[in-house]
């Protein structure tokens, strides 16, 4: 059996590779978030509030079970917040900063912590797929704390995947861009107000000119990418590369 274990799967880009991993029988699903919407023989939902971190803690060890028939270990970060837009010193209350990081890069952080230390002596092969953004690349006015968190998050997935290569353990890391996908994410981040954030007009044309990719083909590009992950070299990719 392949286990995947996969963050924000109760919509968007998430529950797209959840429903197509099921297609195939020896793969089983479980999911982290705080909704569950999939019901499958091969699913289990592990509701978690990531914005609540000692929930998580106390949690953890109910995401990571033995899985002794494990071929194949996936864990996939792909929950994000994009946090509130708006200009930094203009009306952002202080907590939001914490709330985008709990969510974007201190549970997943945990996650791939507890992943690697509880599964070390299993001899499954293992994967670390972490969900970033372009927006990790360069900045966005607006998006100050959602830019900071995804380049945290590259950085993070290529620290580890350091580590795991000094210790040859073989366990592959990547810091994987979507590309722009029709999410719930996007019509958020439509209704932004252009004065706290000049190029919200951008991301209305990419739906008025149906330029988003959807999330189930992206899904699938995500799978087969994983498929062929041993291909890869660099630990920060971009689906529309692929
Ligand atoms: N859509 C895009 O254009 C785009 C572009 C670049 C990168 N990304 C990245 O792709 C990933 C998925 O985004 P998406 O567009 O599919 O977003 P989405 O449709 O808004 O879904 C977000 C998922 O994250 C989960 N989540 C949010 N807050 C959570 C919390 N406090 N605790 C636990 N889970 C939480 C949600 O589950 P619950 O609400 O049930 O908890 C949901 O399943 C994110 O990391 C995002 O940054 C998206």
């Amino acid at each position: 059996m392949n286990y995947y274990i996969i963050t924000g799967t109760s919509k968007g880009i998430g529950k797209a590779l959840a429903e197509e991993l099921l297609k195939e029988d020896n793969n089983y699903v479980v999911g982290v978030c705080r909704n569950s919407t999939i019901t499958h023989k091969n699913y289990r939902h592990q509701p978690l509030d990531f914005s609540d971190i000692p929930a998580v803690e106390h949690n953890l060890q109910k995401v990571f079970l033995p899985y002794n028939d494990a071929e194949k270990l996936v864990l996939i970060n792909n929950a994000g917040v994009l946090g509130d837009i708006g200009y930094v010193g203009e009306a952002m209350p202080n907590e939001r900063f914490e709330f985008v990081f709990d969510v974007n890069v201190i549970v997943p952080a945990m996650l791939m912590n507890t992943f690697l230390q509880v599964y070390q002596q299993h001899p499954a092969q293992k994967l670390i797929v972490n969900i970033s953004s372009g927006a990790g690349k360069y900045p966005i006015d607006g998006w100050a704390s959602y830019c900071a968190s995804k380049a945290a998050l590259d950085m993070l997935s290529m620290t580890v995947q350091k580590e795991q290569d000094m210790r040859g353990s073989g366990v592959k890391v990547f810091a994987l861009a979507p590309g722009i996908v029709d999410t719930q994410m996007q019509e958020n981040i439509r209704q932004a107000d252009v004065e706290r954030f000049s190029t919200v007009d951008k991301f209305r044309d990419y739906k008025e000119t149906n330029a988003l990719a959807q999330p189930e083909e992206v899904a699938a590009k995500i799978i087969q990418f994983m498929h062929n992950a041993d291909k890869y070299n660099d630990v920060v990719v971009d689906v529309r590369n692929m």
